[in-house]
């Protein structure tokens, strides 16, 4: 049975589209621990489009389970997360007109950027992930740059349009984290996972943790919007 690491970084972003205090992502990941979470993950991207220095040092301070910090190989993150610590470091590629993550870290063509990378967080007692394409060829060079896991990109398998698709990009899956194992990586996964596409890779043997957060974001807000809107009903019924 996997561990579940859950990704807050939308709180954030519904935060960040009024500049304001609410919701507090901070907030978030003490109601997701209370749900069991077996980590807390966040994106401290460049641009600061979601989550904010602030949060990840408070994160830092708070959080009882481990902190994934989710980050892009460059210096400016990198001296930050040096000095903040977490237990884990996911390296992501970045770019900065993309939605979200697009793909994995291409390690082969960024080797020598990637490497000084994880050398620099690892001499720090940094565990270091690398978020990565299923892919065989790209998990050999994971195993070679002796980082402890790796992260399994989900996101075709999640968003393909037929089941015949679905079938092939979870055969790639598979086949790429089984590499993994034989090579003494610890076995992440994650993007794209919804309550619908999960459970088929949460019984793929060997996983250490699925990291997840649009979908447990989008579905937070429909259970709790009833609620929400009785509470703000009774307050306004004088
Ligand atoms: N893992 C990584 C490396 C990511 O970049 C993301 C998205 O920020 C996730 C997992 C979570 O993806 P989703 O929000 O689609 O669940």
């Amino acid at each position: 049975m996997p561990l579940l690491g859950v990704n807050i970084d939308h709180v954030a972003t519904v935060r960040q589209a009024r500049r304001t205090n609410e919701p507090d992502p901070v907030h978030a990941a003490v109601l997701a621990e209370l749900g069991g979470a077996d980590s807390i993950t966040v994106h401290l991207r460049e641009d600061r489009r979601h989550i904010q220095d602030r949060d990840v040092r408070l994160l830092r301070e708070m959080l009882r389970v481990k902190l994934n910090l989710e980050m892009a190989v460059s210096d400016e993150i990198t001296a930050f997360a040096l000095s903040i610590r977490p237990e884990q470091a996911t390296l992501v590629p970045e770019k900065r007109e993309e939605i979200t993550t697009e793909g994995g870290l291409d390690i082969r063509t960024h080797r020598a950027r990637v490497e000084r990378c994880v050398q620099q967080l690892q001499d720090q007692g940094i565990q270091v992930s690398l978020f990565i394409d299923p892919d065989v060829t790209q998990v050999e060079l994971a195993a070679q740059m002796k980082v402890s896991a790796i992260e399994l990109h989900t996101g075709a398998y999640a968003e393909a349009r037929t089941n015949a698709v679905a079938d092939e990009e979870f055969d790639k899956i598979v086949e790429a984290g089984q590499f993994a194992l034989t090579q003494g990586l610890i076995l992440n996964m994650g993007h794209g996972l919804t309550y619908r596409n999960v459970r088929r890779v949460a019984e793929i043997h060997g996983i250490n943790e699925l990291n997840i957060g649009h979908s447990i974001v989008s579905h937070s807000i429909l259970v709790g919007f009833e609620r929400a809107v009785r509470e703000m009903k009774q307050l306004i019924t004088v």
